[in-house]
């Protein structure tokens, strides 16, 4: 594409070469290659349009920046209003603008979104379209399943694009991606026309990256903003919304589209009545305007029947019928690392769940508790770099949940872990916590876990919780490979359990 033809996609000018073609875009100047237009995004440390020109030694055809930069007389030069939609636009204009060629759904909400987007895929496929998605765990074209092959929930946005050009390729039809908070407020979305927006709920996260709770809630409300995005696609467009969260308000004030809304509690236009909790599967009436059914899930939680209604209200938004819906409730399986059952055959339950926020935590706690006769042990840690007032929180709700907790490790990068186990510990004495007889503190994650283990009798639930289906450590600038589920299976076959 001539640099003249896209420049009125990104609001740019073009400041050199209107006849330059390009065929790639690309944010990496390491990356480049020749016919490349590369975007110097600004970062919070370095200002990649310095990289410029490395990118174009490497052979790019043309930069792109948000300052005009001197670029030798076969170079073009595009300057962008901004650097990051131009990514994304770029990348969308010069793959055919694959967002235009499915019906996209974005999932956002601090807790559930992986979930929710995998549910919500798989009620649009039990009305027989061919669907895909897109979350921090993986990537689905129809059943073939990829492990997300980006380090992040999102990936940067022209990956994104490539990646809904991959799943054009592979002929989906309905695509779900999970959106979360740093990729809309990074425009790592830019490009993407959404048609349905869903909120799962908000609970104080990343707010050292975000400020306020209400800039964080403004922020997720961009997903809802986009659906006026041009677009030539047909489908009605809507926004999904959790009534019983308050948030949702934010949600509603910005979404130019119809709104559906589902609640346990609050009046909705989809909720789940007489809602039957068992250990091994959920029961419930499903209400909705076009009339009730019965479903069974072998999905376990109440959290998880908020997830479920969030994939039902957009699956009746576009006409996908009732039996269809019970259908997907009952083929429906969890993401892995989420409440995921570990039976080597011991007599006292083992789940790895990535629960890492403290409404998840509790929300965990509180169906484990449930299926529990027993005690209910519990190791967690909190992440260096991120959410440190979610720390005192997190040691509250495991004080509060757990009849016995291991305050241990989890990705401290370059933070001091015993100074975040203070902090955790902090909150769990406030809540009446006695360290000795309530918790303990065990940096070491694998003993944490065989210290429960052994701890665990008859009746008993052993829960790792915030690692999930994670299959690393990060610590200092390094990343170890680690997974609770290959430590605690390990552990189990040396106490014996190994069927
Ligand atoms: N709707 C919900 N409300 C509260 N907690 C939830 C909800 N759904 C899931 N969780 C908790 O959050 C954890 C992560 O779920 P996941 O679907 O991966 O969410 P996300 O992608 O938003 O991190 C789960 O293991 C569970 O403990
Ligand atoms: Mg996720």
């Amino acid at each position: 594409m001539k640099l003249k033809e896209l420049a009125p996609r990104l609001g740019a000018h073009v400041v050199a070469g209107p006849e330059i073609e390009v065929t790639r875009v690309v944010y990496d100047s390491r990356r480049a290659q020749s016919g490349d237009l590369f975007v110097g995004i600004p970062g919070a440390k370095i200002d990649g349009a310095e990289f410029a020109s490395q990118a174009v030694e490497r052979g790019a055809a043309a930069v792109a920046a948000e300052r005009a930069l001197a670029v030798p007389d076969h170079v073009g030069m595009l300057l962008v209003p901004s650097a990051r939609r131009a990514l994304g636009e770029s990348a969308s204009a010069l793959l055919g603008n694959p967002s235009e060629r499915m019906r996209v759904v974005g999932v956002t909400g601090t807790d559930g979104k992986t979930t929710t987007a995998r549910l919500t895929a798989g009620v649009l496929g039990a009305s027989g379209r061919r669907v895909g998605w897109l979350t921090t765990v993986d990537m689905a074209i129809a059943d073939v399943i990829f492990p997300n092959p980006f380090e992040r929930t999102t990936p940067e946005a022209s990956d994104l694009q490539e990646a809904l050009a991959n799943l054009v390729g592979g002929a989906v039809e309905d695509v779900v991606v999970e959106v979360s908070s740093h990729a809309l407020a990074l425009e790592r979305v830019a490009g993407c026309a959404f048609d349905a927006a869903v909120f799962t709920n908000l609970a104080p996260e990343h707010l050292d990256f975000h400020g306020t709770m209400e800039a964080y809630a403004e922020t997720k409300a961009r997903l809802f903003a986009s659906l006026d995005s041009p677009t030539a696609k047909r489908w009605s467009r809507m926004g999904v919304v959790n009534a019983d969260d308050p948030a949702s308000v934010t949600m509603v004030a910005s979404s130019p589209a119809g709104i559906v809304s589902y609640a346990v509690d609050a009046p909705a236009d989809v909720r789940a009545e007489k809602i039957r909790l068992g250990p091994d599967s959920t029961s419930f009436n499903l209400v909705t305007p076009i009339g009730e059914v019965s479903v069974w899930t072998p999905l376990r939680g109440r959290h998880n029947v908020y997830n479920f209604l969030a994939a039902a209200a957009v699956g009746l938004g576009w006409g996908v019928g009732l039996e269809a819906i019970a259908q997907a409730a009952e083929a429906a399986s969890l993401p892995p690392g989420r409440l995921q059952r570990v039976d080597r055959g011991q007599p006292f339950e083992v789940i790895v769940d990535f629960a890492h926020t403290p409404q998840a935590l509790g929300a965990t706690l509180a169906t484990l508790r449930d299926w529990t006769s027993g005690r209910l042990y519990l190791v967690f840690g909190m992440a260096g770099r991120r959410d440190a007032r979610n720390r005192p929180l997190m040691g509250r709700v495991a004080a509060q949940g757990a009849d016995f907790f291991f305050i241990s490790l989890d990705d401290p990068i370059d933070e001091d872990p015993v100074q975040i186990a203070r902090e955790v510990g902090a909150g769990a004495q406030a809540a009446g916590a006695i360290e000795g007889t309530g918790y303990a503190v065990q940096l070491d994650r694998r003993i944490a876990i065989q210290s429960a283990l052994k701890l665990a009798r008859p009746g008993d639930t052993v829960v790792l919780a915030g690692k999930g289906h994670e299959a690393r450590m990060l610590i200092g600038d390094r990343s170890e490979p680690w997974s609770d589920l290959g430590v605690v299976t390990e552990l189990l076959a040396q106490l014996g359990y190994s069927s």
